[in-house]
């Protein structure tokens, strides 16, 4: 695995950055409790890093989804959901590492929606909407990126390079 001379974003700014949007999130929750659904796996250190930041009532679960692509185009998608008391009536925050082309999340927003949370919100690390597919806009952002394949802090390419503390550029030459 090739990776850029610099890391994109480095550990220092994504600390700040995360202590920000941490802060954001409990005003914004200010008097309520919300449920972190994290999916994974590329969000596992993004939610760790938050979840320690935010001082509402918060709980933390976890969503795995896979897109079984063909060829050509993106096919459906599987969830695995592990939730142990149900999202009815809850405030739920949906936290992804990135937003690609959005089917992901987006798929993830449609099926979350039919188990009638009280709101649904989407917090993504990294933003790269010049690759977006589908119309869909994160409540909270951490960084808006380039279309650049990157790695580190929780994301992977073929499971390498989750445990870095900075995000880099693949570099695919
Ligand atoms: P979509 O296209 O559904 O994709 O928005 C979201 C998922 O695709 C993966 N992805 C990446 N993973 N570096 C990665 O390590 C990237 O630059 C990247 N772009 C997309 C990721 O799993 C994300 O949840
Ligand atoms: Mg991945």
């Amino acid at each position: 695995m090739k990776l850029s001379r610099e890391p994109l974003v480095t550990s220092a700014r994504i600390q700040g950055r995360v202590a920000e949007l941490a802060a954001e999130v409990s005003r914004d929750y200010a008097g309520r409790e919300v449920i972190l659904v994290v999916v994974l796996k590329g969000g596992f250190i993004f939610a760790a890093d938050l979840v320690r930041r935010i001082t509402v009532p918060v709980s933390v679960d976890f969503i795995r989804a896979r897109s079984y692509r063909g060829q050509e185009s993106a096919g459906p998608i599987e969830f695995q959901w592990v939730c142990e008391d149900g999202i009815a009536g809850k405030h739920v925050l949906v936290l992804e590492d990135i937003l690609d082309t959005g089917r992901t999340a987006a798929a993830i927003l449609d099926y979350l929606k039919r188990h009638k949370p009280a709101t649904l919100a989407l917090c993504t690390l990294l933003d790269k909407p010049a690759r977006r597919e589908v119309a869909i806009v994160a409540d909270y952002v951490g960084f808006t990126i380039d279309n650049h394949f990157v790695v580190g802090y929780g994301l992977d390419y073929d499971q390498q390079g989750r445990e870095l503390p900075d995000v880099w550029i693949l570099d695919m030459a």
